[in-house]
């Protein structure tokens, strides 16, 4: 009778030449337009030829599944893209539902951001219109309504502390999450509605921001704010407060815990593409390499230099830069020092592609 290990040693799975991670806002929608027929064609065209490619987005505030099944419904994909196939930029924070039980978890819209949160298993989650419920002076200027209260707020106990805060995605009223999260920060021992002393850069609860990006693609004929923007809102507010640079922690592309992550989740989509189901369910731990590289060759696509193409070089990963995004001809002579990329600049992500598999006679 073969042990498992020896099964697998004889039906170890050779490497694929090549494998991507794409970016999605920018590379293959924007905002809610898919940018055809490219990004169509390109994940087709890598289905057919089974090349191992993850999508490795900035954006979330929803579940995997349901960006996942947006996608598959904007591209009218024939075969659709797995859940697995995709890392959100807080898809990593799954990881820490063992460190953190009762989280402020700030952005995106409701229901969808705390669906995810629980989603996560985080024993706790509340949001912003949890505390706007409870104290709705918490700022003079709330944008929701009295229905959206009452249809999307949970009853939260104040008088409990907040173990840390998480921003999912961009927030939706700025004024609101930016006085509550500061509230949590410079709180007694993460109890809203009180105040410590200043001078610390250690926040009273940790936060941790799911990307840093100050500008992303939306389709508008210049990019627009990200979560970048917030946090630097968050910094300067917690400076002038506590005469102190806050400690924050970030996460998301260009950062390496974030390509760790994606390594892990194509490794595991080459196995499936192969047979072998060992990878499907397990949870990547935080900025741990998996033990082979079953890709030989990885692509960057991306279209934000200071995101993408920065954290691919660093990665170590080959980098394609498309001109569908925030990049656009004549930003390396304006910022010389954007990180530029090392395969080369595309006028969008099947050209890039298609050069690249051409380079590894795929096709
Ligand atoms: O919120 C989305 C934005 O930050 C950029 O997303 O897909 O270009 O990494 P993406
Ligand atoms: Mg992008």
């Amino acid at each position: 009778m073969l042990s498992l290990q020896f099964k697998r040693l004889i039906h170890s799975i050779k490497k694929s030449p090549v494998g991507f991670a794409f970016d999605i806002d920018g590379v293959l929608m924007q905002s809610k337009n898919p940018i055809l027929p490219y990004a169509r064609d390109t994940v087709t065209l890598l289905q057919d030829h089974k090349i191992p490619f993850v999508l490795l987005t900035n954006g979330g505030g929803q579940t995997e599944a349901s960006r996942v099944s947006f996608l598959n419904k904007s591209l009218s994909l024939k075969n659709p893209l797995r859940t697995s196939q995709i890392v959100l930029s807080h898809t990593p924070m799954r990881n820490l539902t063992g460190k953190y039980n009762r989280v402020l978890v700030v952005g995106g819209d409701d229901p969808q951001t705390r669906e995810v949160a629980q989603s996560y298993g985080f024993q706790e989650v509340i949001r912003p219109i949890d505390i706007v419920r409870e104290a709705p002076n918490i700022w003079p200027f709330i944008r929701y309504t009295r229905e959206e209260i009452q249809a999307l707020s949970k009853p939260v106990d104040l008088r409990q502390p907040i173990d840390a805060v998480f921003v999912f995605n961009d927030p939706r009223d700025m004024g609101t999450d930016t006085q509550i999260v500061i509230d949590a920060l410079c709180s007694e021992n993460g109890v809203l509605g009180t105040r410590r002393g200043i001078g610390s850069s250690k926040p009273s609860v940790p936060i941790i921001f799911s990307n840093m990006d100050l500008l992303w693609s939306t389709g508008y004929p210049i990019p627009r704010f990200g979560q970048g923007a917030f946090r630097l809102t968050i910094r300067e507010l917690y400076k002038q407060l506590n005469n102190a640079e806050l400690e924050d922690i970030v996460l998301g592309k260009p950062w390496p815990v974030s390509y760790t992550y994606a390594e892990n989740v194509l490794n595991d989509e080459w196995k499936l593409l192969n047979g072998d189901r060992s990878g499907a369910n397990e949870i990547p731990e935080l900025g741990v390499k998996p033990k082979e590289q079953l890709v030989e060759n990885v692509y960057m696509v991306g279209d934000n230099p200071q995101s993408d193409i920065s954290g691919g070089n660093n990665y170590g990963w080959e980098t394609i830069l498309v001109e569908t995004g925030v990049y656009k001809e004549g930003d390396f002579h304006k910022y010389p020092t954007l990180a530029k990329p090392t395969f080369g600049i595309f006028p969008n992500v099947w050209d890039g592609v298609t050069s690249a598999l051409k380079r590894h006679q795929v096709i």
